[in-house]
């Protein structure tokens, strides 16, 4: 099998990628380890913004997301009882974020890639790039399900270019040699415990609240339905949180001043899972003819939802850069993706860092942290430049 560009993974990002591509005339085929249904219902990222809304229109991917997806004008910041409200468009000339799950933008850009896009293979897993710093790099893989006699056969997908997408636990950074490769990594000694709950959102924004029992969020996905998360100890076992006391939980932890009437609504928890935190990045993103993008290359830890918003951008950069060398033979734009992807990269860990260092409670917390966590907060919520700088991050970094 031969292609101009191999894409490993339907994610996000690998499944945009093969979107943009298509609508520039250039061939993919996207490999892809699990099966449909489970690319299509695996629970991750909730917002979007603005700069991703903008690509997955123009890309022909936003119909659903127009009508379905729910734009976001601030959120909240809930602390010693007290409520803050940050106004996106009002600090930002005008941007706001959109709520609309991942598994919706999957959906949408594979349902949008079989019936008009190159092949994407599901069940089908990539077990190295190979040749990467030749100019006839390849994927060897194997299919899983596929027609009889395909199962469990090994093959080689010939490329020109290939972009790893295939997230943090995929095969394609392997390929980049160890002296060549630096890691920077921080993990957190806490993780996020997600619920999906089939009851309308009890706050027509999300509320990001700290307390002294740890971090509480309050989502959703549509107006009936509500996501929320609860800061666990690293290591947490969901099954171990019955639905009752996650409710009480997050109950205690997004209290509220005594004279406000604020409630939470509860009602039946459809999902229940554990998410690690980690900050990662793999520098640098290219390798030859290997290009990294997405959870392939960097993690950001969740707070501040930026980890689909990037692989976003890192996909759009290396689509552009492709044009631009198939259309004037200039390799300048490809030669500079990974500088270009890192300073965005890069601007995100920082404020997904700060985010979670500001609202998570370490179990070595010491009194000063518990002050020091209490003055940021109050920074943002009495300085208009302290509060326009989180906005700015929160609805995103340019893609250009
Ligand atoms: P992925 O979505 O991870 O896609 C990679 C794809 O590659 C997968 O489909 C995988 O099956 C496939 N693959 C892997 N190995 C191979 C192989 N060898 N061969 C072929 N295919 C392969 N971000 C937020 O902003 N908010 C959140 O609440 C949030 N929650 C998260 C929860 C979890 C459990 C995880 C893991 C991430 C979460 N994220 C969240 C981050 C966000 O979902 C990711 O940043 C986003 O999915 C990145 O997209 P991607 O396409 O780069 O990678
Ligand atoms: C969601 C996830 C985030 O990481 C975040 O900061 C906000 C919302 C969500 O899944 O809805």
């Amino acid at each position: 099998m031969r292609t101009t560009v191999g894409i490993i993974g339907a994610g996000p990002a690998g499944l945009l990628l093969a979107r943009l591509l298509h609508n520039a005339g250039i061939d993919s085929v996207v490999l892809e380890s699990r099966d449909r249904a489970y690319v299509e219902q695996r629970q991750r990222a909730g917002i979007l913004e603005q700069g991703t809304v903008d690509v997955l229109r123009s890309a022909g991917a936003g119909e659903r997301m127009d009508r379905e997806g729910l734009r976001h004008d601030g959120i909240e910041l809930r602390y010693d009882r007290r409520r803050h409200r940050i106004d996106f468009p009002g600090l930002t000339g005008g941007r706001s974020v959109t709520v609309y799950a991942q598994t919706e933008v999957v959906k949408d850009l594979v349902a949008l890639q079989l019936r008009e896009g190159g092949p994407l293979l599901f069940e089908t897993e990539a077990l190295a790039v190979e040749g990467a710093d030749t100019d006839r790099p390849r994927v060897r893989f194997t299919r899983r399900g596929g027609r009889d006699g395909e199962a469990g056969r090994e093959s080689v997908l010939e490329c020109q270019y290939v972009v790893g997408c295939d997230g943090f636990w995929g095969v394609s950074r392997a390929a980049v040699p160890a002296a060549v490769s630096r890691v920077f990594e921080r993990t957190y000694p806490f993780g996020w415990l997600g619920i999906l709950a089939d009851v309308p959102p009890s706050h027509d924004e999300l509320v990001y609240a700290r307390s002294e029992r740890g971090f509480a969020l309050l989502s959703m996905r549509s107006p009936a339905v509500s996501r929320l998360y609860l800061q666990v100890p690293a290591g947490t076992d969901a099954a171990a949180w019955s639905d009752g006391a996650v409710w009480d939980e997050l109950e205690r932890r997004l209290e509220t001043a005594p004279d406000d009437d604020w409630v939470l609504n509860r009602g039946p928890v459809t999902a229940k899972s554990v998410t690690p935190m980690r900050s990662y990045v793999h520098e640098p993103m290219r390798y030859g003819r290997l290009f990294l993008a997405g959870d392939a290359a960097h993690i950001v830890p969740p707070t501040g939802a930026k980890g689909l918003n990037l692989a976003v951008g890192d996909v759009v950069t290396f689509a552009r850069a492709f044009v631009h060398f198939r259309e004037t033979g200039d390799p300048a734009l490809l030669d500079a993706y990974s500088g270009t992807c890192l300073r965005r990269v890069w601007q995100a860990e920082r404020f997904s860092y700060a985010m979670t260092t500001m609202l998570h409670r370490s179990p070595d917390a010491t009194p000063f942290d518990d002050r020091i966590q209490r003055a940021r907060l109050d920074r943002i919520a009495t300085s208009r430049a302290a509060e326009q700088d989180l906005a700015e991050c929160y609805t995103g970094f340019s893609f250009d």
